[in-house]
């Protein structure tokens, strides 16, 4: 089975808790790989087993071929992380942060200065290099937090959260610079997200719930099952909108209606010319996608 990260029947309990349950799934080199789910779905549990931090219950984990279990200091060559909670000194600088991991992976001296300029420049670090990372903004550290975490050239980046709680410009830079490695350096990043308009630019999606997978594909495969296009109705009474016979929710300023197709949407259209005075059609979104697997159902008035 071709793939970087290879995952099968992993399981693992805290107690009586079952993080993750019987969880196979693959990620190929170079993908955008998002590991989507609810609060406590298990994407950390899991993150944490790759990247050797947790034992596993049983089930296999291979990185590179490798078995998790097996070599310690060839997965963390081969995967740099950014956990949920930031690993960064917060009483050290943000230059001495990432020289202490450097020297972890024997960068040191030149190879070191070498290193840090060019991350400094992708990241933007040079203005707050020499502040201790207490005293920089959420931005900031999670700048300097991926900084950190490629140091060591890894193949895989893993990212749990990485954007949470950061202004939308911020998030567009971090992922500006994110792409640029993908490009660049044919990256694999394996991203775990609240926010569903960054896994829509994924390769491929997997969801979570419970520990298992409850949905799995490719952005456009997920939509094409999980999310309907919408017809929006505008300046239309609740009287008017029940003659078309369909389940509909209220929003402000009007009614939406599910379809399943855009011949249906011009069917209904044609056939009610006059109630379709103010009107779009909006494509199904990753959000929907999230909320219809992970169980919101479409509340039918
Ligand atoms: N160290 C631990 N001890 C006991 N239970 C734990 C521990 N870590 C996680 N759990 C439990 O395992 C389940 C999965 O947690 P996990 O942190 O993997 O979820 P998550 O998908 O990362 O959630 P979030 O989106 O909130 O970060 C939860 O029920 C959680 O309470
Ligand atoms: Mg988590």
């Amino acid at each position: 089975m071709e793939g970087i990260i290879k995952i099968d029947n992993l399981t693992k309990s805290y107690g009586n808790i079952k993080a993750v349950n019987n969880l196979s799934f693959k990620v190929k080199k170079g993908e955008l790989f998002s590991f989507l789910g609810i609060n406590g779905a298990g994407k950390s549990t899991t993150i944490n087993i790759i990247c050797g931090e947790l034992r596993k219950d049983s089930g296999t984990v291979l990185v590179c071929d490798q078995d998790v279990d097996c070599d310690d200091k060839y997965i963390k060559k081969k995967i740099g992380v950014v956990f949920q909670e930031s690993l960064l000194d917060k009483s050290l600088t943000v230059y001495d942060n990432l020289k202490i991991k450097a020297a972890l992976y024997n960068i040191t001296g030149k190879d070191f200065i070498k290193r840090y300029d060019e991350l400094s420049s992708l990241f933007d670090l040079k203005e707050i290099e020499k502040q201790p990372i207490r005293e920089l903004s959420g931005g900031q550290r999670r700048r300097a937090d991926i900084a950190r975490a490629i140091i060591h050239n890894p193949e895989i980046l893993i990212l749990d959260e990485p954007t949470t709680g950061l202004d939308p410009g911020t998030r567009k830079k971090i992922w500006k610079v994110l792409n640029l490695l993908r490009k660049k350096q044919n990256l694999t990043i394996f991203l775990t997200t609240h926010y569903m308009e960054e896994a829509a630019d994924s390769d491929y999606i997997v969801i979570l719930d419970k520990g298992s997978i409850i949905a799995e594909g490719t952005p456009l495969e997920l939509k094409n099952k999980y999310a309907y296009d919408m017809i929006l109705i505008y300046n239309i009474s609740e009287d008017e909108i029940k003659k078309l016979n369909k389940p509909y929710i209220r929003i402000r300023d009007g009614f939406k209606i599910e379809i399943k197709t855009l011949e249906e949407a011009t069917e209904l259209i044609i056939k009610n010319r006059n109630l379709f005075k103010d009107y779009e059609i909006v494509k199904g979104k990753m959000d929907d996608v999230f909320l219809n697997a992970t169980g919101y159902d479409l509340e039918v008035e």
